[in-house]
């Protein structure tokens, strides 16, 4: 795997653009990091969740006389003894903060499979299990909805649910597209995910009188915190959340689930401890899941290849009660150079449980469909397809004409073709084979919307370094060292000297770690104090007459080196500084976004979301985009698909850290691959029921499966996106990936692949 230049060289050792390796990096590798459920928490008792075997009805009775005879059997929980405990909560994507509108254990009504209909306590996990074993459950069962093509979907307009989202159009898109030259119409689907973070979903629940302390992996502390207060009618002050490391979230653990309040009431009743450690296979029903999508693409050129007409219908599935979207059509309507666009996105309503984000949410299905469509009309067209992308490229986006804050296809093109050796190129399908491989080269675009939002962040010099608080998350992306990173540049100090403490939600809030935000919010919040903290500083000095820095205009003093400095060499040492100051200066501050979001901070407090930024701001649009380019060998007998090489250039703004960022950008890449040759959840029709809901049957990559990834970055001053230029790149790596490999696919064998995830059966035909 070879490195690019940096984009955006560290101006200071450890600073912002250095490749520092992650701080947390040596706790992790020998197990110092504690994890939720690594947490002792007392003697605790252990949580069981016994689930439906059914999608649909209702549970009759439950036999519990086996289970609670057995020893070491607590309680068991079921809706006879614990319905009419909780407050509802709304779902993330409708304004709220959990994952689901359907609490368990509140009617004997069954709404999806795997829903929890007992928690079993006992004194051992082991213990737990058997007795949730023992349960007799019968039920009255109806026939499910399961997914598309099944009786019983209800089809509703996505503004209909969510009536913030507009559909983006433009122009006539039917008119252009019926006097269009050349034109594609084509169908793409888009399979069930499951995040399956490495780390399971667990919940220990402690109570010290009436306190609630709650150790669980979370992206949003202070959302969930608040959440899971108001669900258990407590004041918020008597909650605390703690999560200080995350092995993988992917967006299923940003919104409270049911498991939290069941846990906690489980631990009010006991008088003890509990510990939840769900089984992979409860995760599936747990804490949502990529929904499935269906879409139409129209898209319609003159003869020379400028894009006169995109239709996008998009199609999406969720639960009964929730209206749950995505809308990925914001983007795809907005990606090129298009003066007629139309789109749609309905909502199909089945008995499942509630879908929610996965990482890249909209952009991995939508982008699918788009750059599958883009590519099939640059086979149309006879044209190479980086040059339909290229003269289709467009500074502003035309569904209301706003400036793009900057926009780097082009080079991300340029950059990564280079690299990949595209123009080597035969174009005619099935022109290049080896032995029995036939190789395909392909591409796409990737982007993903720059977002931003409100962030506290509390900061302490002393003499010896500093320490940064803030409620934010570690889920793997290297956040720990990035903030330590931005604050040792910022207070003139080296990165080893900054302590980074996050993952509670005691500390200073901050913003939902999703959406690619948390990079470019927490770190402004960081400079911002650390600013402040600087400006104190001079101020003292300025001011004190014994000060070598005395009569010193302060605006002109900076902290570097250890040292508070003046324009002309005279300095002071942080220990003769920081004595003025009471011996160490701790400032409590924080950033807004500039447009879009007045009063952030307050909405913060209360635990909103509030991302800022992206097609959301009046000014300018803002995204990060990048150029993915990979090879293809298809096996000519076996139809093996296997991917040898894939080329990624992005630009998205300052790069804080180009080692941790290079690791985001190649998990999504790999995620990509991912998307289109493994992963699919399988769903059985008739029982609306998850068929493969374990790591043996549900497809991920393993290291033989990506032999080389580049990760290249197009360096990019972006000055309207924020005060430090950043983009985020936690999210893009994965998005249309699964298109270029179809895409190459198509080349090596002149089968168009638009159902994902690409199967042998399907190169057989
Ligand atoms: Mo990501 S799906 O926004 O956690």
């Amino acid at each position: 795997m070879s490195t690019a230049t940096d984009p955006n060289p560290a101006t200071v050792p450890g600073g912002i653009g250095a490749a520092v390796q992650r701080k947390d990096g040596p706790l992790k590798v020998t197990g110092r990091a504690l994890y939720a459920s690594d947490v002792a928490a007392g003697n605790p008792a252990y949580a069981y969740f016994h689930t439906s075997a059914i999608a649909l009805g209702k549970v009759v009775s439950i036999d519990e006389r086996d289970a609670r005879s057995q020893p070491g059997v607590l309680d068991i929980l079921t809706w006879k003894n614990a319905a009419g405990e909780f407050n509802a909560l709304g779902i993330l994507s409708q304004g709220g903060i959990a994952s689901t509108s359907m609490m368990p254990l509140q009617s004997p009504e069954i709404r999806h499979e795997g829903e929890i209909i007992a928690v079993v306590l006992a004194e051992s996990y082991e213990a737990a299990r058997d007795a949730s074993n023992r349960l007799i459950v019968t039920y009255e069962e109806r026939s499910p909805t399961a997914t598309f093509g099944d009786e019983g979907l209800v089809a509703k307009d996505a503004t209909e649910g969510t009536p913030w989202f507009v559909h983006p159009a433009v122009g006539d898109a039917e008119a252009a597209f019926a006097a269009a030259s050349v034109k594609i119409d084509q169908r793409y689907a888009t399979p069930i995910q499951h995040h399956n973070p490495i780390e399971l979903f667990t919940t220990t629940a402690s109570w010290e009188g009436d306190k609630l302390v709650v150790h669980e992996p979370s992206q949003f502390v202070v959302g969930m915190h608040l959440g899971i207060a108001a669900q258990l009618q407590l004041d918020p002050a008597k909650v605390r959340l703690v999560s200080p490391y995350v092995g993988g979230a992917f967006g299923a653990k940003g919104s409270v689930t049911p498991r939290t309040a069941l846990v906690a009431m489980a631990a009010k009743r006991l008088g003890r401890p509990v510990k939840l450690v769900a089984t992979r296979s409860q995760g599936f029903n747990l804490a949502t899941y990529r929904a499935e999508t269906r879409h139409r693409i129209r898209l319609g050129a003159t003869a020379e290849g400028r894009l006169t007409s995109l239709t996008h219908e998009g199609e999406e599935l969720t639960s009964r009660p929730d209206s749950f979207m995505l809308g990925g059509t914001e983007g795809t309507a907005r990606l090129y150079a298009i003066p007629n666009v139309a789109t749609t996105v309905t909502v199909q309503h089945a008995d499942r449980d509630t879908p929610g984000y996965m990482r890249a949410p909209p952009e991995g299905p939508y982008m699918f469909a788009l750059e599958s469509a883009m590519d099939e009309l640059a086979i149309e067209l006879e044209m190479d397809p980086v040059e339909l992308r290229r003269i289709n490229d467009t500074p502003i986006e035309l569904i209301e004409g706003r400036p793009y804050s900057s926009r780097s296809l082009k080079q991300c093109f340029e950059m990564a073709s280079a690299a990949f050796g595209w123009s080597d190129r035969d174009p005619r399908p099935m022109s290049m084979m080896e032995g029995d491989w036939q190789i395909g080269w392909g591409c796409a675009s990737a982007y993903y919307t720059a977002k931003i939002a409100a962030s506290f962040a509390r900061v302490t010099l002393m003499p010896t370094g500093a320490l940064v608080e803030v409620a934010g998350h570690e889920i793997g992306t290297g956040a720990y060292t990035i903030y330590a990173q931005v604050a040792a540049q910022s207070l003139g100090l080296r990165v080893e000297q900054v302590e980074v403490q996050m993952g509670d939600s005691r500390l200073p809030p901050a913003p939902i770690a999703a959406g690619a935000n948390n990079a470019a919010s927490i770190s402004n919040a960081v400079a911002n104090v650390c600013a402040s903290v600087r400006d104190r500083l001079a101020a003292a000095a300025v001011a004190d007459g014994a000060s070598r820095l005395s009569g010193y205009d302060p605006t002109s003093l900076t902290l570097a080196g250890g040292a508070l400095r003046g324009p002309d060499g005279a300095s002071e040492t942080l220990e003769e500084a920081l004595p003025r100051v009471g011996g160490a200066l701790e400032i409590l501050g924080g950033f807004e976004p500039r447009e879009g979001a007045p009063g952030a901070l307050a909405a913060l407090r209360r635990g909103q979301v509030g991302l800022a930024g992206g097609f959301g701001d009046r000014e300018t649009v803002k995204a990060s985009f990048g150029a993915e380019f990979v090879e293809v060998r298809v096996h000519r007998r076996t139809r093996e698909v296997r991917v040898p090489r894939i080329v990624g250039a992005f630009a998205a703004g300052t790069i804080v850290n180009p080692m941790t960022a290079r690791s985001q950008l190649m998990g999504g890449m790999i995620w990509g691959i991912s998307s289109a040759l493994h992963e699919a959840t399988e769903i059985d029709h008739r029982y609306a029921r998850y068929t493969n809901n374990n790591l043996a049957e549900y497809l991920i990559p393993v290291n033989a499966d990506v032999p080389q990834v580049e990760v290249l970055f197009v360096p990019e001053v972006d000055t309207k996106v924020n005060a430090l230029g950043i983009k985020g790149v936690g999210e893009i790596g994965g998005v249309g990936t699964a298109a270029a490999i179809c895409n190459a696919i198509y080349h090596a064998t002149g089968v168009r692949i638009r159902d994902l995830p690409v199967r042998i059966e399907q190169l057989l035909a």
